[in-house]
This record gives structure tokens, C-alpha cells and sequence, in this order.
């Protein structure tokens, strides 16, 4: 039989590199993007999209027997900085989409499923640097709650039932060819397009807000390497730390400053350095290194080179 790869949220930042990935290694009509609309022209051109509303199990559960899917990444979520205008669309859409997919699991009717969690999970109360794999927790944001509550289901559901789901703790994400929405890490994407448009930049961050960050391709290698691994090999079923790199907004701004000297950058806090401030400033990814081996490529230094080379 063949086996599909269901992508959910297929035209987000992280869905959009994740279908292109995923579609050059293991062809085209093998992965099956969906979201809620439509994303962009080359992701439309590269392969079959399905409209799909990731909160509707019934609709799910029909593409998912009529693509012979085996495989399901769950990209769609609600981001920290929207969460907190929408709580309770935001639960909703993030605890029931992955009950969806979990149960879809469950019932046999897909074997593997990644989703992301996030250094949301992480809360005022813990230890901010170098913030270990298993620590407290206690989050304080709604996006933070969702991801927390998806990741105890997640080892519910592996130890219960079962299933194979895995997943990851993303740092803020860093890439160029879709904007994030909504997120408090978003500011270190916007800058880059700030800089090389030659505007100025008002960051929603204070300027020695330390967090944790990684660059887009680092992210999809891990992402993938992940869900290549051997089951037996994958001792967290919860959600693994990953870490690259830690920098403030004004380490960010003095690496563009070497090659854009004329950048300028000012400050202007709003809710979501609240949201900022109760995350780890660096995480400890020892887990991840140990059991898949996983270690990152790209620092603020060649991040930057890659932003500004490929936005140009
Ligand atoms: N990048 C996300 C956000 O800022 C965190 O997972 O909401």
C-alpha cells in the first residue's frame, strides 16, 4: 500500500517549508497539503491541496480514507500573541484538532503523527536558562496552556494506545519565505524585512529580551529527522526540547547593522512582553541530542546572512 502524508496547516510558516521539504523527498503526490484557505502560488502549483477545517473530524476523517493517508502533521495552531485576544477560539481550535488526529490514530486509521509544541510550555516559575527537558512548567499564556495540555495527551495517548506521536519544542522560528502570524517571537522575522526594504524598526520587545530561536531550516531537518528515527529510539513522548541559538532584540539588530550599517531599530513594548518575559531564555536540548542526535546548524551570524541573501 502506498502511504500519504497528510499536512495540516500546510500554509503557515512552518507548513509552507515543511510540504516543499517533504514533497522534493518524497515526491509530489505523496503529500497532501491542506489548511483552512488557500496559501501561496508555488505551494498551490506544487502538488494536491484540500480546504480543510482541522477542528471538523468528520471532513478530516474523509480525506484522510480518500488520500489513503498514513502519515499526519498537524501544523495548524493559534499563536501566543492572538491566543490571548481569542482564549477560547484558540483552545478550541488547538486541543481539538489534535484530538482529532490523536484519535484518528487511535482508531488505526493513520499510523504516525507530528505536532508541535512550543517554549510556550514554559511559564514564569521556571528556571530560565538553560530551561531543562523535564522541569516546572506552569504557563502563563493560552497558546502556552494549549501546547502544555497537547503535549500531556500526546504521552497519554502513546502509553494508552499506543500511538506513535511525536513531537517538538520549537524556539521562535526564523525564516523567509512565509511570515509567521501571531506569535511573540514573530518580531525576529519583520525585522529582516524592515532592514532590507531600508526602514527603520519599532520592535514590541524590549531590547534585552533574551529568546530562544532557531532558523527555518534547522527546525524542518530536525522535524524530519525526528519522524525518520526508530520508534524505539524516541524516549520523550511528550515534547523534546531543541535549541540553536538565544539572542535580545538588540543582538539581533547589531548583527544586521554589520551588513545594513545604516539600520535603526527603537523600542516600543506592548502586552507581549509579558508573554516574552515568562519564557526561558535559553533551552537545554540534551534529550534530543542523546536519543536522535540532533544538533543545529545555523547561529544568529548565518541566520542573518541567509535572511538578508534570500529576502533581497
Ligand atoms: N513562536 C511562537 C509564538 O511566538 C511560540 O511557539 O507564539
Amino acid at each position: 500500500m502506498q502511504k500519504n502524508i497528510l499536512i495540516i496547516g500546510a500554509c503557515g510558516q512552518i507548513g509552507t517549508e515543511l510540504t516543499f521539504t517533504l514533497r522534493a523527498k518524497y515526491g509530489n503526490e505523496i503529500v497532501i497539503a491542506s489548511d483552512i484557505r488557500e496559501g501561496n502560488e508555488a505551494l498551490m502549483d506544487s502538488g494536491p491541496f484540500e480546504l480543510l477545517d482541522a477542528t471538523d473530524y468528520d471532513a478530516l476523517e474523509e480525506i484522510v480514507a480518500y488520500w489513503e493517508i498514513d502519515e499526519v502533521y498537524l501544523m495548524a495552531a493559534m499563536l501566543s500573541a492572538t491566543a490571548e485576544k481569542f482564549p477560547m477560539r484558540a483552545w478550541n481550535l488547538n486541543m481539538n484538532s489534535l484530538f482529532n488526529v490523536l484519535n484518528l490514530a487511535k482508531e488505526k486509521k493513520i499510523s504516525k503523527i507530528f505536532w508541535p509544541s512550543s517554549i510556550a510550555v514554559f511559564g514564569p516559575n521556571t528556571p530560565q536558562e538553560n530551561t531543562p527537558q523535564n522541569t516546572i512548567m506552569e504557563p502563563s499564556t493560552v497558546y502556552g496552556i494549549s501546547k502544555q495540555s497537547g503535549e500531556r495527551w500526546c504521552e497519554y495517548y502513546h502509553n494508552k494506545y499506543g500511538v506513535d506521536v511525536r513531537s517538538i519544542r520549537y524556539p521562535g522560528l526564523i525564516s523567509w519565505k512565509t511570515m509567521p502570524g501571531g506569535g511573540t517571537t514573530d518580531y525576529a522575522v519583520e525585522i529582516y524585512h524592515k532592514a532590507i526594504s531600508d526602514e527603520a524598526y519599532t520592535c514590541f520587545l524590549n531590547a534585552n529580551t533574551s529568546l530562544p530561536m532557531m532558523f527555518m531550516d534547522d527546525a524542518i531537518r530536525a522535524t524530519l529527522e525526528l519522524m525518520q528515527n526508530d520508534s524505539e529510539k524516541i524516549k520523550v513522548r511528550s515534547s523534546y526540547n531543541l535549541a540553536a541559538m538565544s539572542f535580545t532584540p538588540e543582538e539581533i539588530a547589531k548583527s544586521i547593522k554589520e551588513h545594513i550599517p545604516k539600520f535603526v531599530i527603537s523600542y516600543e513594548p506592548d502586552f507581549r512582553q509579558a508573554i516574552a518575559d515568562s519564557w526561558p531564555n535559553s533551552i537545554n536540548d540534551s534529550s534530543a541530542q542523546k536519543d536522535w542526535n540532533w544538533k543545529a546548524e545555523f547561529n544568529l551570524e548565518s541566520t542573518t546572512q541567509e535572511m538578508l541573501k534570500n529576502l533581497k
